[in-house]
């Protein structure tokens, strides 16, 4: 029986993953959990599951829960991730949004955990430190994000060596359809809308910002160890290819199934096995599949990523967290959607980067560029 931790349980990938685990009770135990600051959702989950631990982030919130579920011990602040990171189970899926998973990730892979990386934000923020951390420590770091996942299936049993490209498939997010001039007036409604996936709040933003993609070139090229020329990223509206591989063949070999992050969540841990699921996809209701080159100047986002992981050093940590910050600001209703590239290319051009930087150095940026979030 397979031990597994939850980081942001509460979340869009958080709850899913329980129902992941309660789907297969018989092959993985649920150990801890973490939420943030939804106790409703919080108490919901556990009136289904009997985690050991549950850390939240308010200490009063702690108190609260202490009493209503006595045989539960429970944990907050920081050092409640700490705790989690630092339990007895075998893997540990990072499910919080931002770079607040990085620290207690390290933690978790210092303890020998696998990490089931769905936080996207740990690798763009400090991806050599943590792929490091991971080779000295013997520890597997199998991606939950859907494309990352479907290149690590398309990878199974080939040669690195024989690798040209990884193609990761971008759906286009909420305004894929609208030109540059059309994104002046968009609403934050509209921009949550997205047409694919029912994800949490920053993602999807992200998504319609291309950011998202952007944010996955960084983690691919730390997941896969390439050049960053080696990952490129193609427009493909349906979202069923979930990512692909060419090889230097030329023989391109694809992952498709729906839009359902279950799978790459079961797949992560029932890793290197694969378990039955419900809903296939159905390949005889597939009429087309819809391909189209990017277009960097209508998403201007994904070129400072692919700008900010060729610099290297501290830019993508200081692109992340002006992510964070601008977009964190877009959904309080305080800038307009086209000021969130403006606030992350002029955060990006102000920037003196240090190369190879340390812990120390990355959360010092992080905290710097996000000082005026909640
Ligand atoms: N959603 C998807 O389909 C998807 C797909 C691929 C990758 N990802 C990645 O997975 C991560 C999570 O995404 P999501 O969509 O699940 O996000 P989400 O729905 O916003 O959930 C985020 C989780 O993190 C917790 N959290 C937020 N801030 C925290 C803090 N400061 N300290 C402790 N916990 C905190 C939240 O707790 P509360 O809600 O209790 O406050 C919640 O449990 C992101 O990195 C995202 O890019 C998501």
């Amino acid at each position: 029986m397979k031990r597994i931790s939850i980081m942001g349980a509460t979340g869009s990938i958080g709850t899913q993953a329980i129902d992941v685990l309660k789907d297969n009770r018989d092959q993985f135990k649920l150990v801890s959990l973490s939420a943030g600051r939804n106790m409703d959702k919080l108490r919901e989950i556990l009136k289904t599951v009997e985690p050991e631990m549950v850390s939240v982030m308010d200490d009063g919130d702690r108190k609260a829960l202490a009493s209503e579920f006595p045989a539960i011990t429970f944990v907050s602040g920081e050092s409640g991730l700490d705790a989690i990171a630092a339990d007895d189970s075998d893997m540990l899926l990072t499910a919080v949004m931002g770079s607040v998973g990085l620290a207690p990730t390290l933690k978790a892979i210092e303890n020998g955990k696998d990490i089931a990386l769905a936080n996207k934000e740990t690798l763009v923020a400090a991806g050599g430190l943590v792929m490091n951390a991971a080779k000295k420590n013997n520890v597997n770091i199998i991606p939950v994000d859907s494309e990352h996942s479907a290149i690590f299936q398309c990878l199974r049993g080939e040669r690195h060596s024989e690798i040209k490209q990884l193609i990761i498939t971008a759906s286009g997010g909420s305004f894929r359809d609208l030109s540059r001039a059309e994104l002046d007036n968009v609403t934050l409604a509209d921009a949550l809308n997205h047409p694919n996936w029912a994800m949490g709040r920053k993602i999807t933003i992200d998504s319609a910002t291309m950011m998202n993609k952007g944010l996955e070139v960084i983690e691919a090229k730390w997941l896969f160890d390439l050049e960053t020329d080696q990952i490129t990223t193609l427009l493909h509206k349906e979202s069923t290819i979930h990512s692909m591989v060419e090889f230097v063949d030329n023989s391109i070999i694809a992952q498709l199934g729906n839009s359902d992050m279950k799978l790459p969540i079961q797949f992560a841990f029932s890793h290197p096995d694969r378990l039955p699921m419900d809903n296939p996809l159905d390949i005889n209701a597939l009429s087309q599949l819809n391909f189209k080159p990017m277009d960097f100047e209508r998403f201007k986002m994904l070129e400072l990523a692919y700008e900010a992981l060729k610099i290297g050093g501290t830019m993508p940590a200081v692109m992340n967290a002006a992510n964070e910050y601008a977009v964190d600001r877009f959904l309080k209703g305080e800038i307009s959607f086209l000021d969130i590239e403006k606030i992350v290319e002029l955060r990006m051009e102000e920037h003196e980067v240090i190369g190879e930087p340390d812990l120390e150095t990355i959360l010092h940026y992080d905290k710097l560029f996000k000082s005026n979030m909640r």
